[in-house]
């Protein structure tokens, strides 16, 4: 999969793609990421990426321009699957999405900038807009971060274990069960006898036993197929 990030700050989403899981996906070329930055397309003698709004208002907001540059030059050199707006009123990311965007062979992420983006671009050049929850970032940076982990971990050969990635939280709409390491006991707190057993049809009854308790407890809403 190849995911091109168009931002206004791209020393901002260095460093998350460098590091772990995501570093491993693109040294197995699994995974590409390029970051693009919005600026080098601002056209004019001030190469302004951002303006004042038409009628007023506080802050400076993204131009229309470089962003229909910069994703005009990369469509003409592959075909994108979706062109995707990070902002607090998308469409709100689950698991369903994640593992649908996973399918994908390159996708455009957007980010923007805290006093918005000129709409014509939600308008005329996105395809998608998604959102990681009811609040407001300062850009969609770390969203993008978000965004790229969560699809990701979710391409086949990214994780060591593939069931790892299956047996997340939130696949089967459960919650994945508690885990334990060494020590099996630290000062009088105990691991769960049956996990010691070596028994592994009631280890696995125990720990689907958990997911629903788990899920009914902590996400009612998932719970209701139960
Ligand atoms: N940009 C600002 N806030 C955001 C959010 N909650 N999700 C995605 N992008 C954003």
């Amino acid at each position: 999969m190849r995911i091109d990030i168009l931002t206004l700050h791209p020393e901002l989403l260095k460093s998350p793609f460098e590091h772990s899981i995501l570093k491993r996906a693109q040294e197995k070329n699994i995974l590409e990421i390029h970051l693009h930055n919005v600026r080098d397309y601002a056209q004019g003698k001030h190469k302004n990426a951002d303006d004042y709004a038409f009628g007023g208002g506080a802050g400076m907001v993204m131009m229309i321009e470089p962003i229909d540059l910069c994703i005009s030059k990369l469509k003409l050199e592959r075909e994108y699957d979706e062109i995707i707006f990070l902002c607090p009123d998308g469409k709100l990311l689950n698991q369903n999405m994640a593992n649908t965007l996973s399918l994908k062979k390159n996708l455009i992420v957007l980010c923007g900038h805290y006093k918005g983006i000129d709409e014509r671009v939600r308008e005329y050049l996105i395809s998608a807009e998604i959102s990681i929850g009811n609040y407001v970032l300062s850009g969609g940076e770390p969203a993008a971060v978000v965004l790229v982990d969560t699809i990701a971990r979710l391409i086949p050969g990214v994780l060591n274990d593939e069931t790892s990635a299956l047996s997340d939280s939130f696949q089967d709409d459960l919650i994945s069960p508690p885990v334990y390491t060494r020590p099996a006991e630290y000062k009088t707190w105990k691991v769960p006898e049956i996990l010691l057993s070596g028994h592994e049809k009631k280890i696995d009854e125990w720990k689907l036993e958990k997911s629903i308790e788990r899920t009914k407890k902590r996400r009612p809403n998932l719970g209701e197929k139960l």
